[in-house]
């Protein structure tokens, strides 16, 4: 018998064991027999390969049977408590799965303390994301944390409980739904690789408690640091060296991949996985739509290895899926994978992460401002920008964190770019180190052993307008709000889901006063991280200023993007333009077909005729940027960081 057949069997033969088990405990527990049913049809749907998943992962533990039933019985009582108008969702969602494939999505991102202070400040700026055309709100880490430096709330010491200074448990179940009413669905992380060192399972395991200690990777003496530390990475050089952290009070090593505090979860346990899967439904729970599953690459460590993307890493999270799929089909997972660009794609299906932020394409826009050629950019997008179906890229131009140069080298090879020198030159380029250089960032971890180094800093500031204001220069100054806007632009066109970091959309630079707060001091990501900027956010309706030019500028290409379903999902085409200085491509849906074209360069550049006729739909064409006709006759000359939308002018 095949072990296929053999697990499935098994499979077949647990359920009948469980099912009428779990069905007793929900109707003791209240549940009625058409909310049962509903659960029941959806579990024996995805049972099949929930059980594979679960039983590749721990079927060789004594207790494994133990663990299901428990899994069950917590996935039973979370749907019990699943509030109605989540249900409604659910029954909405399973129905159109490919809902966020839409040229009406578009993304926001803050901190809630940063941009408000609390949850109940936040509600008043509901009216702003709706202008702004906002209908994917993330709100940053808000849960409790330890005091002082955590991580921006990555070191999570409650998943339930919201932090205290920014409002309730409560008031964000409150927020979620009027959000949605709004049109808006809330995204929240999921930080799953790590707790605090002050959430309750660390405290526990820092008493002794041995179930809890089996939580984390702990060890008595450098012999398995050691060894596993001879292939790992470390992500967080200058903060500490190696991914081991010795605790005096215990007399034991922990494994900690981010910082000192954050702990590393032993998905190796069932316990956690289990521990974690009721996390996740309590947050889906909240009426959270999109959970942005952290740090995806780091949930599994096997020896000899990085202990990246291992094959259990996504085990665990369509494990997860199918556990949502059952209990809470609305709710998507996005991923936070920031490396390789294969592996990125690798955490991307319908049955994993339906969601994935972009860092090649991010990275690679900032490439091509600093090289203004396309070659790089066209080159990898030309193979790498496809999902499979049901899925979409979060496409973003900066994020809370820093910029790494995740393009794979040997595309950049095949475009005659030494790959290590490049990311040298990017580094330089955008620290401002670099002769001539428009950008004003900061290194972020520069690893004295590797070279290797991350790039911090707002849009803006990368994009010249911090050094064109201290200039004083006009010019400058309208060649960065170009290069802004252009950026932009390409989010907005390619497909997917765009992304804007809250207060990029008016011109937010570097904020260096993080260097004066200890808990922040060596962590230079908090220079993108800003307050609001509410004098720029009044200034967003008067066309003299410059948070009034970006502002205007990007809600008209965002509301003009609504009206364009050739931008929807991910079908993009890269084109030849014939000139390095211009990425083309082409969308199209149905009948409708949209060419873009996009000067990187500060000089006019030209675009022949025959390429416009090659791939824009006619001869006579219309630019819905410029609102005026193009003739395809001729050649077509693109001012500095110029773009161009182009559709057959029968088509307007
Ligand atoms: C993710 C977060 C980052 C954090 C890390 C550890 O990469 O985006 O801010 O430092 O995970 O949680
Ligand atoms: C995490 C960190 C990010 C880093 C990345 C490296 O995502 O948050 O700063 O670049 O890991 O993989």
């Amino acid at each position: 018998m095949h072990d296929w057949e053999r697990i499935q069997r098994e499979a077949a033969r647990s359920l009948t064991r469980l099912l009428p088990r779990v069905a007793q405990a929900f109707a003791e527990a209240g549940g009625a027999a058409g909310e049962w049913n509903v659960f029941e049809q959806r579990l024996r749907r995805e049972w099949p390969r929930l059980f594979e998943l679960l039983f590749g992962l721990y079927g060789t533990q004594y207790d494994f049977f133990y663990h299901l039933e428990q899994l069950l019985l917590a996935m039973a009582q979370s749907w019990l408590k699943r509030p109605d108008w989540l249900k409604q969702r659910d029954a909405l969602r399973e129905a159109d799965t490919e809902w966020f494939q839409s040229e009406r999505m578009m993304g926001g991102v803050l901190y809630v303390d940063r941009f408000c202070g609390t949850l109940a400040r936040l509600r008043e700026f509901i009216p702003y994301f709706r202008e702004l055309g906002l209908t994917y709100l993330h709100l940053m880490p808000l849960f409790e944390a330890p005091e002082g430096n955590n991580d921006g709330g990555y070191a999570v010491s409650s998943y339930r409980r919201v932090n205290p200074h920014i409002g309730t448990t409560a008031e964000l179940a409150d927020l979620a739904r009027e959000l949605d009413t709004a049109g808006i669905s809330l995204v929240l992380d999921f930080v799953f690789n790590h707790t605090s060192d002050e959430h309750e399972w660390a405290r526990r395991a820092q008493a002794g408690d041995p179930d809890y200690q089996e939580f984390y990777f702990l060890f008595p003496d450098r012999t398995m640091p050691d060894a596993y530390e001879r292939t790992l990475r470390e992500i967080f050089p200058t903060v500490r060296r190696g991914s081991f952290t010795w605790r005096p009070d215990m007399q034991r090593w922990v494994w900690t991949t981010f910082n000192s505090f954050q702990w590393d979860l032993n998905y190796a346990n069932p316990a956690v996985f289990r521990a974690m899967a009721a996390e996740m439904l309590f947050l889906a729970n909240l009426g959270v739509a999109v959970l942005r599953l952290d740090a995806v690459p780091f949930i599994w460590k096997r020896m000899g290895t990085n202990c990246e993307n291992q094959p259990e890493a996504h085990r665990i999270i369509q494990a997860f899926n199918a556990i949502a799929r059952i209990t809470a089909p609305a709710l998507l997972f996005k991923s936070e994978a920031i490396v390789h660009p294969d592996d990125v794609l690798s955490y991307v299906s319908p049955q994993e992460c339906q969601l994935s932020y972009n860092p090649l394409l991010m990275a690679l826009l900032w490439e091509t401002l600093a090289t203004r050629e396309v070659k790089l950019l066209a080159h990898s997008l030309s193979h790498r920008f496809r999902l499979p179906p049901g899925c979409a890229w979060i496409n973003y131009l900066r994020s809370h964190d820093d910029i790494g140069w995740t393009f794979d080298d040997n595309d950049a090879r095949a475009v005659g770019i030494d790959p290590w020198g490049h990311r040298q030159f990017l580094n330089a380029f955008y620290t401002g180190r670099f002769p001539g250089s428009f950008a004003r960032g900061l290194p972020f971890q520069e690893n004295p052993d590797t070279g290797d180094a991350r790039v911090s800093g707002t849009l803006a500031s990368l994009a010249g307008l911090e050094q064109a204001l201290a200039g004083g220069d006009p010019q400058a100054i309208d060649i960065a709000i170009r290069r802004i806007i252009l950026l932009h632009s390409i989010v907005l066109s390619i497909g997917g889901i765009p992304l804007i970091y809250l207060g990029d959309e008016v011109g937010t630079l570097n904020d260096y006063g993080y260097v004066s707060d200890p808990a922040k001091a060596d962590d230079s990501r908090w220079v993108h991280r800003p307050l609001r900027n509410q004098v720029a956010m009044d200034q967003r309706h008067d066309p003299t200023t410059i948070p009034g030019r970006i502002f205007s500028t990007l809600t008209r290409l965002i509301h003009l993007r609504t009206s364009l379903p050739a931008l929807r999902d991910g079908m993009m085409e890269v084109v030849r333009s014939d000139n390095r200085h211009v990425l083309a491509y082409v969308r199209q849906t149905g009948s409708q077909r949209v060419l873009v074209l996009a000067n990187f360069s500060e000089y006019p550049q030209s675009i022949a005729g025959n390429l416009l006729r090659m791939y824009g739909p006619g001869l006579e064409l219309f630019d819905l940027i410029q609102e005026q006709p193009v003739s395809a006759t001729t050649a077509l000359t693109l001012q500095p960081y110029q773009f161009v939308w182009l559709t057959p002018s029968w088509q307007r």
